[in-house]
């Protein structure tokens, strides 16, 4: 059987990204062999694209996926034969068919699509982790929320709501504002145009607020830092705007004493049981309705190149997904 699949031979801009067919691999002991519907996009896969985060070539892109499990290797349970799974955190998905640890895939429930499953599983666990465990965020908190119009920034933005927290989404347009408030939060600060320190002054009486979750990194570290109480706590977790200059502990310290942490959802999903955990707790509020996954955006898996441009062209919200067979 064959396949469609992507690989980078060099690192570079989207045209880098070269879509071949080749013979679909056979599962090796303790993995399963995935026929893929949706693959999820992420801002990781173009930081490896681009040569940001080294990889050794060739290699084939993406982390994220869903589909049907067509073959089993040895040692796995053969209850997992046939059933739509998706996973998060697994290199290699922007294929038709590709094999992984069976350990690492979650069965889907009933109601949840491959296609929604593929939106969600690495961005959603990523803001499970973000809101319940590396920071428990309580009722009465403010937090800010960049690109929180964004794949990740949605979900992070309607369960931190969810969990009782004043969310300032931070956004690069008066569209996206729109769709930051949708998605709970109260406050909306459309840079270049506003200064989000300024911002959260006005809004918390110039106390600052609890926590910044950062993923735009290299244009916003220094006013996340400056939007913090005293005490208070910098989530550095992404870059989409380029890696943040060195940070001098000198700068933390002092009346402000603050925190800052770079996490990575790689270490919060380590272990079978945490990813079970995470995974569990998405589904949870995605299917109670607390947390919705807008449709997402949808690329063929040979449009990889025109999906890339869009993302890091600040062109897309939510989600986007590859298909494969389309
Ligand atoms: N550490 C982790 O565990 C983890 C896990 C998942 C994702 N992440 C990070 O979370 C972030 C969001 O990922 P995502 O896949 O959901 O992407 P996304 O947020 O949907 O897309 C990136 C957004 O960043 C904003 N942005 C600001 N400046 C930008 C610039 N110069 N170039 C491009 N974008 C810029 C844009 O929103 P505006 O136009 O509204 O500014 C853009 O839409 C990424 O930084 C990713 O690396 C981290």
């Amino acid at each position: 059987m064959n396949r469609l699949v992507v690989r980078v031979r060099a690192v570079g801009g989207p045209d880098v990204l070269e879509v071949e067919e080749d013979a679909a691999p056979l599962p090796g002991p303790g993995e399963v062999q995935l026929t893929q519907t949706a693959i999820g996009l992420n801002f990781l896969d173009t930081y490896q694209r681009s040569g940001l985060y080294p990889m050794p070539l060739p290699f084939v892109p993406g982390s994220e996926g869903a589909g049907v499990v067509s073959a089993i290797g040895a040692g796995v349970d053969e209850t997992l034969l046939g059933r739509r799974v998706a996973y998060a955190g697994v290199l290699g998905a922007y294929a038709s068919v590709r094999t992984l640890p069976a350990e690492r895939v979650v069965p889907l429930p009933d109601g949840l699509s491959d296609l929604l499953a593929a939106a969600m599983m690495l961005k959603g666990m990523t803001a499970e982790y973000l809101v319940r465990r590396l920071h428990v965020v309580h009722p009465g908190e403010v937090v800010v929320v960049h690109a929180a119009a964004g794949g990740v920034g949605q979900l992070l933005c309607q369960w931190a709501s969810h969990l009782g927290a004043t969310v300032i989404g931070v956004v690069g347009s008066e569209a996206k504002a729109a769709i930051a408030r949708r998605c709970g939060a109260q406050h909306v600060v459309v840079t270049p145009g506003q200064s989000l320190v300024d911002e959260v002054k006005r809004l918390t009486g110039g106390r600052g607020v609890d926590v910044v979750y950062d993923s735009v990194g290299k244009a916003t570290l220094d006013a996340s830092l400056d939007a913090l109480k005293a005490r208070g706590l910098l989530v550095s977790f992404g870059q989409s705007s380029g890696m943040p200059a060195p940070l001098s502990l000198a700068a933390l310290g002092g009346a402000r004493s603050l925190f800052v942490t770079r996490p990575s959802l790689h270490a919060y999903v380590h272990t079978r049981a945490e990813l079970e955990a995470s995974a569990s707790a998405l589904f949870d509020v995605v299917t109670r309705g607390v947390v919705t996954v807008a449709e997402p955006t949808r690329f063929s898996l040979r449009d990889v190149a025109a999906a890339h441009r869009a993302l890091e062209g600040r062109q897309t919200t939510g989600s986007v997904v590859l298909v494969p067979s389309a």
